[in-house]
């Protein structure tokens, strides 16, 4: 089944909220969508106090004729259920309802998200807009897929979460003492003799229980996905064939447990914000995809996850058409020109769906009145407008790419509860942290040109069928299953490199005695007897040249061989990478960060040794490659993210170009052009009408040398800030 229902090709949209708008803008907003080519909108996900102004009494005219004027317009609907924002009057009537710190302070509502999910009145009251929607607009002929919420996200430390917790907690250990022992309750007098006695950890003393933190992080996510449950449950009743998701969110602070959410959506959707505004922007983009990609991997009967290469579809559901909020910060950043088609059709070329937006038109007013937007306060006259306009283009033209698939051979492990458990502040170090441990692993990989999947070993068993590659950044928290799997698979020719604070404590965050790191110990050849951190800018220098960061371990090798020493400080000549050969693969641990080049390199090498390939092995720097694959089609989606044309070795027709012109608009072309044979060209005349009206000085796109379908190695010219997307020649399958 081909998700959201009725729509073929990629979806294109965003955001829509007609509530803020007199009904005159809906008409210009529909006629917009057209000449955007927007074809997919979410409507209502904050709708709420619009929609039952007060308690039972509900107003859906408005929403009625937005649908059908939607409708008409030839544009379907995500239809959100608005739960994410409760109406003031339903705070008051139940203040029980609003969610509780863990400093004990009772947050009022005038924002949003301000509800605990734990508590009866919001679950009820959730579900009972659900039912209505759902029961109104079930046979609506808009109707593409149902959203649930909108970023489950806030925390509460209130009663009822209280009593949520010691449920699930006496599911979890069955009786005190196997709790106790869980929890390390010998420690500082916390052995608890009755469940009551259990808290949600609230503000204290000193250091919290770090178990007892973890669990209840593993809970909220639990309590949050029960939330979500209720609603989805409710919406398949009423419309068994239209499909239900709720949109993800990447950030450390993020309480849900994606990668086992994943399986209870049936289409998985993201909302993507890079944080960075340099080259690491699209660093971001391409792990944010590629994890989304990897949470929607299909789960066989038995939960156990899939080989490689399968996909179920995906979709950026959000992302910002232009100026982000960089809140720790106080100042927003623009997205340069060509940084919103790039990122959005690098979406597609991990395996998105489409390119979904927040938001289409910006609001008056509002916390977020000054988000971007697809239409901006300055109007459809505008280079944001124009560039959304272009975007729409590119998406129809690659359309036949929609169900292709995107093949990794390597992975990275990807485990929520690790990145919980390493933020506790007892570790010796507090500049650990597990996002940018596994950015740094991915960044390595995305450098080499190697296309990463994510595999989570906590999500279900372990498959790593398909897969010649592994890299587990600082996997803190290991069982023994897990570790049995990575033997094995190491031993029948897989590739694995782990880092420091990987399998050093079992699930419940118990360190694992005899040396680190734990688990293992044995398969990588090393014992580890003391961890050497480093501040948050100290370095060590390595062998090779290379230079260690944050992290240093005394390590020996015991059956594995030293790679890198390090060549100063107190562990002068002990090894800081080694690698020992297994069977017919080998293991790699890695005692301290690596410096960017350095990891590269390192992976470089067990890429090479494993047979994992790059997606083209010569690509420039600067120049991503990103390959889909249907049957015997194959498209190349090449990227470049510099200020400079580059040329590249490829061959194929010419799907999509997208180039940034020097006055910062954007020009798409293509249509299956052969290649060399496409002039980007622009003049005074009118950008965004997709008409070429001259030439542009960086020439033509695509193939040098003879213009035609050639089937030989040519040189490609990807416009500096734009991109190429080519039907490479068919190719045997498999
Ligand atoms: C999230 C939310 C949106 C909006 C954006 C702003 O993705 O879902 O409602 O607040 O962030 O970036």
């Amino acid at each position: 089944m081909r998700w959201p229902k009725g729509l073929d090709g990629l979806c294109y949209g965003g955001d829509y909220n007609p509530e803020q708008w007199p009904e005159t803008t809906w008409v210009e907003d529909v006629e917009l969508m057209r000449r955007a080519r927007v074809n997919l909108v979410t409507v209502g996900v904050f709708a709420w106090s619009r929609l039952e102004p007060r308690p039972g009494e509900y107003t859906v005219d408005w929403l009625d004729r937005a649908l059908d004027l939607l409708h008409r317009g030839g544009i379907r609907v995500v239809l959100a259920t608005p739960t994410a924002s409760p109406p003031p009057w339903f705070s008051l009537a139940h203040p029980d309802a609003l969610p509780v710190t863990a400093d004990g302070v009772r947050l009022r509502h005038g924002s949003r998200d301000t509800y605990c999910a734990a508590a009866p009145a919001y679950r009820a009251a959730a579900r009972r807009i659900a039912a209505m929607l759902a029961d109104r607009y079930r046979d609506h002929p808009a109707l593409a897929m149902w959203h649930v919420h909108n970023e489950y996200g806030t925390v509460c430390h209130c009663p009822h979460a209280a009593d949520a917790f010691r449920r699930w907690l006496r599911q979890r250990y069955g009786d005190l003492d196997r709790l106790n022992e869980a929890w390390t309750g010998a420690f500082w007098s916390q052995g608890y003799s009755d469940w009551t006695q259990i808290d949600p950890p609230r503000a204290t003393q000193y250091l919290s229980n770090p178990t007892q933190v973890l669990d209840f992080r593993r809970f909220w996510s639990d309590e949050l996905l029960a939330a979500y449950r209720d609603q989805r449950d409710l919406l398949r009743e009423h419309t068994p064939d239209v499909p239900v998701t709720t949109n993800y969110v990447f950030g450390d602070w993020v309480p849900v447990d994606h990668a086992r959410w994943a399986r209870e959506a049936d289409l998985v959707a993201v909302d993507h914000y890079p944080t960075e505004i340099d080259g690491r922007a699209e660093e971001q983009t391409a792990l944010a995809a590629d994890l989304a990609r990897s949470w929607s991997r299909p789960v066989d009967g038995d939960g156990a996850q899939p080989p490689a290469g399968r996909l179920r579809p995906w979709l950026l559901m959000e992302s910002a058409p232009n100026l982000i909020y960089r809140y720790a910060e106080g100042t927003a950043y623009a997205k340069e020109p060509g940084r919103m088609l790039r990122h959005s059709v690098a979406h597609v070329a991990r395996g998105s769906r489409g390119a979904m937006f927040f938001q289409w038109r910006a609001p008056r007013g509002g916390a977020e009145a000054f988000h971007s937007a697809m239409v901006p306060h300055a109007g459809a006259d505008s280079r944001t407008f124009r560039s959304a306009v272009q975007l729409g283009e590119a998406l129809r033209l690659l359309a036949a790419t929609d169900t292709a698939t995107v093949a990794a051979r390597a992975a990275i492990g990807w485990d929520a509860a690790s990145g919980w458990a390493l933020q506790h502040p007892g570790l010796p170090s507090e500049h650990i942290s597990y996002a940018d441990e596994v950015a740094a692993a991915h960044r390595a990989l995305w450098r080499c040109g190697i296309t990463t999947d994510f595999v989570c070993p906590a999500a279900g068993p372990l498959d790593l069928t398909g897969y010649r590659m592994l890299v587990l950044p600082a996997l803190y928290l290991m069982d023994d299953a897990v570790a049995d799997t990575l033997g094995d698979w190491v031993r029948a020719g897989g590739h694995l490199v782990v880092s420091y604070l990987s399998g050093v404590a079992d699930p419940d965050a118990r360190v694992r005695l005899g040396g680190y790191p734990g688990a293992l110990r044995e398969l990588l050849g090393v014992r580890s007897e003391e961890f050497l951190p480093l501040g948050p800018d100290g370095t060590e220098p390595l062998s090779g040249g290379r230079t260690g960061r944050l992290w240093r371990e005394r390590v020996e090798a015991r059956g594995a061989e030293p790679v890198l020493d390090y060549a100063g400080g107190v562990l002068a000549g002990h090894p800081a990478v080694t690698r020992r050969s297994v069977g017919a693969g080998a293991a790699w641990y890695l005692s301290t960060r690596l410096d960017d080049d350095g990891y590269r390199e390192l992976l470089a090498v067990v890429a090479a040794e494993a047979g994992v390939a790059p997606v083209l092995p010569a690509a420039s720097a600067g120049v991503e490659a990103v390959r889909r694959v249907d049957g015997t089609t194959r498209w190349l989606f090449l990227f470049n993210h510099g200020r400079e044309e580059t040329v590249v070795a490829a061959t194929g027709e010419v799907l999509v170009c997208g180039a940034v012109l020097p006055s910062g608009e954007i020009l798409v072309a293509g249509d299956a052009l052969p290649a060399g044979e496409i002039l980007l060209a622009v003049g005074a005349g009118t950008p965004g009408s997709g008409r070429p009206t001259g030439r542009w000085p960086v020439g033509p796109a695509g193939v040098s040398g003879t213009p035609g379908r050639g089937r030989g190695a040519r040189r490609v010219r990807v416009p500096p800030g734009g991109l190429l997307v080519l039907r490479e020649p068919d190719h045997p399958a498999g």
